[in-house]
């Protein structure tokens, strides 16, 4: 099936998460909103969440997307559950990573950086509590204005670095061994986040499992894409126009209203 795979997020975020698809999915056509209009989702009530994500997925399937993928933590914790309820294509979904993260630590210490609206979810809380065995310890931190800063681009790495530390510090002398990302704009980050972080301290992957799950379900449904024409990846934007080096010479870049 040659239709889209659709992605949204609130703004480049979820470019990480098509980065990966990409490459796992030569064949593929992508469509990517950027609802950069609307950026920052992480401080908006959840309401307004699921009326903004409702809003992606709708013009995801005016642009005949086959599957959508929400490449946001925030609108996934905060919005999955409703738009499954009301959209009958697949949707799939990010979230922190928190199952993994718990299997694999040692020192019973696990930090997670997040937006304030996925750590205050239901979604989240419920994870949390379904997992949790007691002697975990789980070191929350909401990321204030990191959204906004990467965004915008236009921070100087040293200032990025000092408000890193201030949140990364205090779960690293909690002895964790394990951190996680629960926000697809921090990737784009993440070589600081790594400067500032002992080596020892893994940052679990929550993209391949969303990418493995695509792909099963392409399968399952039977719609990949067998063509082998050149494929397009357009990716449009409804506010200032997107520029920064994880775009790539491949990507079809326009505005549009959504
Ligand atoms: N990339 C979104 C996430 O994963 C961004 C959150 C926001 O817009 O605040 O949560």
């Amino acid at each position: 099936m040659k239709n889209p795979i659709g992605i949204f997020d609130s703004g480049i975020g979820g470019i990480s998460i098509l980065e990966k698809l990409k490459q796992l999915l030569p064949n593929e056509n992508f469509i990517y909103l950027a609802d950069n209009r609307n950026c920052p989702y992480g401080s908006k009530s959840k309401k307004e969440i699921i009326s903004l994500s409702n809003k992606n997925c709708q013009k995801l399937i005016e642009l005949n997307s086959k599957i959508i993928i929400i490449a946001c933590n925030t609108s996934t914790t905060n919005s999955i559950k409703k738009l499954r309820e009301i959209i009958d294509i697949p949707i799939i979904g990010i979230e922190p990573g928190l199952k993994p993260a718990i299997q694999y630590t040692k020192t019973k210490n696990i930090g997670i950086l997040a937006t304030e609206k996925t750590l205050g979810s239901k979604l989240f809380f419920k994870t949390l509590n379904q997992n949790r065995i007691d002697d975990i310890h789980i070191h929350e931190q909401i990321g204030y204005e990191l959204v906004n800063l990467i965004e915008e681009g236009s921070y100087s790495k040293q200032n990025l670095y000092k408000i890193l530390e201030k949140y990364l510090v205090p779960m690293i002398n909690k002895k964790i061994d394990c951190l996680l990302l629960g926000c697809t704009h921090y990737n784009h980050i993440r070589d600081i986040i790594e400067e500032i972080i002992p080596v020892d301290i893994k940052i679990v992957d929550t993209v391949a499992p969303v990418n493995k799950r695509v792909l099963n379900i392409l399968k399952s449904n039977n719609i990949l894409n067998k063509s082998t024409n050149k494929r397009t990846i357009k990716i449009y934007y409804n506010g200032k126009k997107l520029s920064g080096n994880y775009l790539d010479q491949e990507y079809y870049l326009k505005y549009l209203e959504f």
